[in-house]
């Protein structure tokens, strides 16, 4: 039967394991300090075409949130789309993070948050002065929480409002893989080109263990963010597991293959879709994610029969199904033949 629940249900990569394995041998520097962290970080500059910093870390939510804290002072205030991963799915690390900064969110079609009302919040929010709270970062996620792809062009015009404002922009990128790899465009045309100040680079959905890498496109930045990991107790000491991942990851472009399998993967499933008369197509289908409302009862029948996927609430009688490096196309099939 066929797993749609998350890419989080994927296992890890066989490559990722052994380079866990190989790293094994002998000892190494403690806290980064190890040759595995600096290949990886010549590797991403060299991915980003420019000297970025880098810190590794295990879950998405500890990047994004070192990541806010870094870029947001606790008096200041993150404007984001109502669907962002910050705002539902991280409970109050955000806040605890950066000392009490507060969300605010806008609608927008396909999770992008709506520039005009962005604009307008941020007026209104900065308005009294002392009295309110500082407008300081424009969080957006690429892929965003409905499936969507970012143009580097709309992530300029983020951009471009954030910095008129003194702002800063900051990229969800738990999925940023299935970005690129559904693209033209490459990864640094979909960041700092685009005015991106730090990127989440997810890794663990996409063939790893648990490891993601904040990236800095302006070094003055990280080193504070170097005392937020430390402080929120996301240092590991033995460092060079993540890099492990890493390193092995970006390796001959280990992770581009599998974010272009997971991505194919989604192309068969949403033809298979397209071509039954029991569902049809709300949103999402750019990378991975494909949000899809069922005929009355066929979800709860696909459901009984074993297939999994999860209701997405924020959208009407909505399901969203998601595809990995690890599904099969024999799943998929079995899922349509059941679907039709
Ligand atoms: C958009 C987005 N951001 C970040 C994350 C990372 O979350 P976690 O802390 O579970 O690794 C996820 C995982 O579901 C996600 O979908």
């Amino acid at each position: 039967m066929a797993n749609f629940g998350s890419d989080n249900t994927s296992g890890v990569h066989p490559t990722i394991v052994e380079s866990i394995v190989a790293a094994s041998a002998g000892a190494a520097p403690a806290y980064g300090a190890d040759d595995l962290t600096r290949s990886v970080e010549s590797k991403l500059s060299a991915l980003f075409e420019c000297d970025v910093t880098v810190l590794l870390v295990g879950t998405g939510t500890a990047a994004n949130c070192i990541g806010l804290a870094t870029l947001c002072p606790s008096v200041g205030g993150i404007f984001t789309h109502a669907e962002a991963h910050i705002v539902n799915d991280e409970s109050t690390a955000p806040e605890l993070y950066t000392g009490g900064a507060r969300q605010f969110t806008v609608g927008g079609d396909d999770a992008k948050p709506d520039l005009e009302e962005l604009e307008q919040k941020i007026e209104v929010s900065g308005a009294r002065g002392v009295h309110s709270v500082k407008p300081s970062v424009i969080s957006i996620s690429n892929l965003t929480e409905l499936g969507a792809r970012f143009s580097p062009d709309e992530t300029a015009a983020y951009s471009e409002l954030a910095k008129s404002r003194g702002m800063k922009l900051f990229m969800d990128g738990a999925r940023f893989a299935n970005a690129v790899a559904g693209s033209s465009d490459s990864p640094a045309d979909l960041t700092w080109r685009a005015g991106v100040d730090a990127l989440s680079f997810g890794a663990t959905k996409n063939g790893a263990m648990a490891a993601e890498a904040l990236v800095f496109f302006n070094p003055d930045e990280a080193m504070l963010a170097e005392f937020h990991r430390k402080r929120g107790g996301h240092l590991w000491s033995k460092h060079r597991y993540l890099a492990a991942q890493f390193d092995a990851y970006l390796e001959d472009d280990l992770w581009l293959d599998l974010a272009r399998m997971s991505n194919v993967n989604m192309a068969r499933l949403r033809d298979g879709i397209l071509s039954s008369h029991n569902a049809s197509i709300l949103a999402g289908g750019d990378g991975n994610e494909l949000f899809i409302t069922f005929k009355e009862g066929v979800a709860e029948s696909l459901l009984q029969r074993g297939h999994m996927f999860y209701a997405w609430p924020s959208l009407p009688n909505a399901y969203r199904l998601v595809t990995s490096f690890t599904t099969t196309a024999m799943e998929i099939d079995e899922f349509i033949d059941d679907l039709k």
